[in-house]
């Protein structure tokens, strides 16, 4: 075991170089690494991953800077059901989350964790969400012994020595991380390309702000700044500190004249989150001068400004993307953003040394090799129904590869946001778009929405989950007082942005989309700006104010005012299910479910 003072810190702060010491004496890794987030650092990481296994080059020419990996077929996505909010008491997780009194799960984590870093290398990784020193940003020191985490995190947050800086001038709290993939490797063992656990635990400490996480090494189990820090611990500090950490993509709508107007939108898994942040207009809309600009498509940290505005940071510097379907024709920005210097896991491998997914092209390649290093062709999909890439296969790319990048998407302070909008997979019920009365009406709309689940998912395809927020596997405390919370935060506001829900899903009887999403997804955008601007007329229904027709600019789209209708139509009986089943969610948080939710159900019941 080699200690602290073989490698040489890059921080000087006594309680760090104390809790690192801590650490090595509990895992009792080969060597120490303090991460100086530097190119050259991680291009040894990565030649060492190819030497070993873990990484594949991508063809220069064609992928420049590009690493390829393939994980174990067990380490695939996050795991919820291994997720635990770990706080003092059971009803501070509330009934959504996964609770272990923290006792046990100390003394559980101490005995995984003990010499789980054996023959390997421990990595000291500081890393800021948000720009680094930005007032919004929070710092984290995550120790890995994973160099996979380390060149991922090197895209996904700020890391390194600037890091360490902030961090020697003892200003913030540090939020610990511990991560091992909990492989250790005995006296001349071989390692394998993806090593992780059969057993994985993901847990939360929220009152000591403590993350550790064993035996993934994939995506939100292992890169602990994503969905572990910037949405469950930052859920807590936000609820603690009075601003709000939020599962939203963040983007900027600039009209003719030149204005921009933020928006803030959240969106489950498999709902087009990414799609929606970097959407191009359609042609006449660009020719008029409309243009979307983006800062973020996963995260945002809100805060009232001293003029009582809500501003936003996107706490993250990459995209960490699903590719299956993402292609020049769905998402172009996406393709640019993950065109050079991205690392790709569990997609596939081409012949020529470059990467493909279904739905990347409209024809597949003639071979290739799958995300589990078999051989796929379309033959092969076709008699077995094969992937060759894996579902929830990702690029992590630098967000400042994506050409709509906003030029502000690092400004400190973050971006005013105008309007918040709430969306969900719905084939019924939910018109295309509607405006919440008010705040607290708005907070209602996303407190209930829900989205279709699909047959990627255990449960009954069709059936409605209900996910609040679209934080449902994200929040870090009772959702209760989650949504106490929302509504507790207008007060500090001077200025309250409008809130919207949106449904690109809609199916007609014979279960056709109504409506052809993507860049057309515009034209609800402009009202939902105009509206924030207080430019744009709409109709009262008693879910909310609706564009009539000729209230969306239709240039260039030919859509039936029928259609329209059909999308927007407002059906009683499924509205009256639609209530009901809100019910259902309102009963299991019942005691702490703020009243404000009480009387919006029973306000919109009496509309109805
Ligand atoms: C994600 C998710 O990876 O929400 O962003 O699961
Ligand atoms: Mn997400």
């Amino acid at each position: 075991m080699k200690k602290r003072s073989a490698a040489k810190p890059l921080s000087e702060n006594k309680h760090l170089l104390r809790w690192v010491d801590k650490m090595v004496e509990l895992c009792q890794p080969a060597d120490i690494h303090w991460v100086d987030g530097s190119q050259a650092e991680s291009d040894a990481l990565c030649a060492g991953m190819v030497k070993g296994g873990t990484f594949i080059k991508l063809n220069e020419k064609l992928w420049p800077g590009c690493y390829y990996a393939r994980s174990d077929a067990n380490d695939v996505a996050r795991v919820e059901d291994r997720t635990f909010i770990c706080s003092l008491s059971k009803e501070g997780a509330g009934p959504m989350n996964n609770w272990v009194n923290p006792f046990e799960m100390r003394k559980k984590l101490r005995s995984l964790f003990h010499g789980c870093m054996a023959g390997r290398t421990m990595y000291v990784l500081a890393y800021s969400m948000g720009p680094v020193g930005g007032p919004m940003s929070q710092i984290g020191v995550q120790l890995t012994d994973s160099p996979y985490v380390v060149v991922n995190m090197r895209i996904m947050a700020r890391i390194g020595l600037p890091i360490f800086k902030e961090i020697d001038k003892g200003e913030k709290r540090v939020v610990p991380c511990m991560h091992t993939v909990g492989a250790p490797l005995a006296k001349g063992q071989a390692d394998v390309p993806w090593p992780c656990n059969k057993e994985k635990y993901i847990v939360h400490f929220p009152e000591t702000r403590e993350i550790w996480s064993y035996g993934s090494g994939y995506g939100g189990n292992a890169l602990l700044g994503k969905k572990c820090f910037a949405l469950r611990i930052a859920s807590n500090m936000a609820r603690d500190e009075g601003w709000m950490a939020e599962h939203m993509l963040i983007l900027g709508v600039e009209d003719p004249k030149g204005e921009k107007t933020y928006v803030a939108a959240a969106f489950p898994s498999a709902c087009g989150k990414t799609n929606f942040a970097m959407l191009i207009p359609p042609a006449p809309f660009k020719k008029k001068g409309w243009k979307i600009w983006t800062v973020g498509d996963d995260i945002a940290w809100i805060k009232p400004d001293a003029a009582g505005r809500l501003r936003a940071i996107n706490p993250e510097a990459g995209f960490f993307g699903v590719a299956p379907g993402t292609s020049n024709a769905t998402n172009p920005n996406a393709m640019a953003s993950l065109a050079r210097n991205t690392i790709f896991t569990n997609v596939a491998l081409t012949p020529e040394g470059g990467v493909w997914w279904e739905g990347m092209t409209e024809t597949p390649p003639v071979e290739c090799i799958d995300w589990q290093g078999k051989k796929w062709t379309p033959q092969i999909a076709k008699e077995t129904g094969a992937k060759a890439a894996h579902p929830n296969s990702r690029f992590t790319a630098p967000a400042s590869q994506c050409p709509t990048i906003d030029p502000d998407w690092e400004k400190p302070e973050g971006v005013p946001l105008s309007a918040l909008i709430f969306g969900g997979r719905r084939a019924t019920t939910m018109p295309l778009v509607y405006q919440a009365f008010n705040w607290s009406g708005g907070v209602y709309a996303g407190a209930t929405m829900g989205s279709e689940m699909t047959a990627a998912a255990a449960g009954a395809v069709g059936k409605v989950r209900r996910d609040p927020m679209a934080m449902l596997p994200f929040c870090g405390y009772h959702m209760g007082d989650y949504f106490r919370h929302w509504i507790v935060m207008q007060r500090k506001l001077s200025e309250t942005p409008r809130i919207f829900h949106v449904n690109w899903f809609r199916k007609d009887a014979a279960g056709k989309f109504l409506w052809p999403g993507f860049s057309e997804n515009m034209r609800v955008l402009k009202w939902i700006v105009d509206r924030a601007r207080g430019r744009a007329l709409g109709r009262e229904t008693p879910i909310g104010w609706v564009p009539r027709y000729e209230d969306l600019d239709w240039t260039g789209l030919d859509f039936p005012r029928e259609k329209f209708e059909e999308l927007q139509a407002f059906d009683r009986s499924s509205w009256r299910t639609e209530v009901m089943s809100h019910e259902e969610l309102f009963l299991d948080l019942h005691d702490r479910l703020p009243k404000e939710m009480i009387y919006e159900r029973e306000l919109l019941i009496c509309r109805m």
